[in-house]
């Protein structure tokens, strides 16, 4: 695909997600000889800087480029460390932009990025709006010379109502087609290869559907706490910063149906329509039986001692956010009906790891049936990370006397197609960005439709009569009381142990 001459202007760039994901993404791009022929980037934000003291942060004292230019010629470094400048925007977001637009205008002139720009915010969500405004306001908006589009980071909302409003507010400065919401989960080759599986087989998507699948299990498991972001993750909480965005992803493509073609919207299309189908819970009571939150206690990890979640920097003594979240629904549609949907996502768990699971159901004539395992052991695992693969769980005959029968793998390592270079999430959505294809981003009406089903547990959480907040020792998998939302199927598959 072509990749047009452009400018990437970064809002928020002396944050710490352009430093971490931006600037290697580009970096990345740059040795893969993938950024086109005309190419800068304007951080810009509220730190005073000058273009050689923004130079410096975000690549020669990068921590997070150290190990990649350690050995480079510096003329080579330099190439990519001059396409870098900086615009201070004094003290506020929020105030006008003539003197960045006549930046952007000068920077254009001299380099030749053809009057394509991509806006990146990478601010608090609270700026997107005044940012789009203020961009109009210049007519940065204006696509007559060059196409311009936004990225914008998540959270998308807080709540349906405020992603709702945010959708509105930056429709109005921009067309939903130039707005490009970033899910870095997206990015990732495994969550793109659900659709590869599924749609590119002749043997997996006869099986994927309510007759030959028993549920479905997704697990999302971090070894990490709230690490520095204790102030932030209060306000969030497991549902908000994982499930909303990320997990919802990762259901809408296991579930939706198959596209007509891979146009971005016809895929996107499928993906709202999945996501339509959720049933959505309303009544306490289907919320108790179906949702289970929790936090992490203070504990040991391999003879380090952790603190609790409530012991974090930034978080209130007696929040009641999250750290472990399971969900159990529905999906109302003809494939799914009555296929039971967990799901849970939570943070110092023993491990960090992703994965999809279909656990298919056991044959209706069972002949080995008392031979200690059945069908139901066949599984189709997914796994998104680490160790990306996939992983075939089968029966297989014991050799020897009678008819004993024993799980079986055919398992398929990602890594071993070795010479393949694998970009990392961020840097291949850049460059969809980039290149105008909006397939992996994330359509305003789908985002509405994940908070549609999110918003009423959340409302629950924070409001509903009976709700409990178990608690989990950090490094376990999770509180005992999520076992019980499983129970009527069989047990959380704990990567590791079974
Ligand atoms: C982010 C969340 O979106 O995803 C973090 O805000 C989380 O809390 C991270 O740690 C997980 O991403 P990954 O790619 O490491 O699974």
């Amino acid at each position: 695909k072509k990749t047009d001459n452009q400018m990437l202007v970064i809002f928020g760039a002396s944050g710490d997600l352009t430093a971490r994901k931006l600037i290697p993404a580009l970096f990345n791009l740059y040795v893969a000889k993938q950024l086109p022929e005309n190419f800068i980037v304007l951080g810009a934000s509220r730190s005073d800087m000058s273009d050689e003291e923004f130079r410096n942060r975000v690549v020669y004292d990068s921590p997070y480029l150290k190990s990649k230019i350690e050995d480079l010629k510096e003329n080579y470094l330099k190439g990519f460390t001059n396409m870098f400048f900086y615009e201070d925007l004094g003290s506020d977001y929020t105030a006008e932009y003539s003197g960045l637009a006549k930046r952007i205008e000068a920077l254009n002139a001299s380099k030749g990025t053809d009057s394509n720009y991509i806006f990146y915010f990478s601010t608090p969500p609270s700026l997107y709006e005044p940012i789009a405004k203020n961009l109009a306001e210049v007519g940065l908006n204006n696509q007559e010379l060059g196409w311009k589009r936004l990225i914008v980071e998540k959270p998308f909302g807080y709540s349906l109502e405020t992603a709702k409003n945010l959708n509105k507010g930056l429709q109005q400065y921009f067309k939903e087609s130039q707005i490009y919401r970033i899910d870095h989960y997206l990015g990732k080759e495994t969550v793109q290869n659900l659709l590869v599986t599924r749609f590119s087989n002749s043997i997996f998507e006869p099986l994927w559907n309510r007759n030959y699948i028993h549920h479905v299990e997704i697990t999302n498991a971090e070894s990490v706490g709230v690490e520095k972001r204790g102030g932030y993750y209060d306000k969030s909480g497991a549902l908000r910063d994982m499930f909303q965005n990320h997990l919802m992803q990762i259901v809408s493509l296991v579930v939706m149906e198959p596209p007509i073609g891979n146009e971005p919207e016809e895929i996107r299309n499928e993906k709202v329509k999945a996501l339509k189908s959720l049933r959505i819970m309303r009544d306490e009571q289907t919320l108790f039986g179906n949702t289970i939150r929790a936090q992490y206690v203070a504990s040991e990890i391999n003879g380090e001692s952790v603190k609790g979640y409530r012991e974090e920097d930034g978080v209130n003594s007696d929040s009641t956010t999250e750290t472990y979240a399971a969900i159990k629904f529905y999906v109302d549609n003809w494939r799914w009906h009555g296929v039971p949907f967990y799901v849970r996502t939570a943070k110092r768990m023993p491990t960090k790891v992703t994965e999809v699971i279909i656990h298919f159901k056991t044959p209706h004539h069972q002949i080995f049936s008392d031979s200690g395992l059945n069908s139901k052991d066949n599984k189709l695992i997914i796994r998104i990370q680490p160790d990306e693969g996939i992983l075939m769980k089968f029966g297989v005959k014991v050799p020897g006397q009678g008819f004993k029968v024993e799980r079986a793998n055919l398992d398929f390592y990602y890594s071993s197609l070795a010479e393949t270079y694998v970009m990392e999430a961020y840097e291949r959505l850049l460059l969809d960005a980039m290149q105008g294809d909006a397939t992996l981003y994330a359509r305003a009406d789908e985002v509405e439709a994940a908070w549609e089903f999110v918003d009423p547990i959340l409302d629950y959480w924070k409001n509903g009569k009976d709700v409990r907040m178990y608690g989990y020792a950090a490094g376990v998998w999770g509180p005992e009381n999520a076992d019980e939302l499983i129970e009527d199927f069989g047990y959380w598959r704990n990567p590791g142990e079974n």
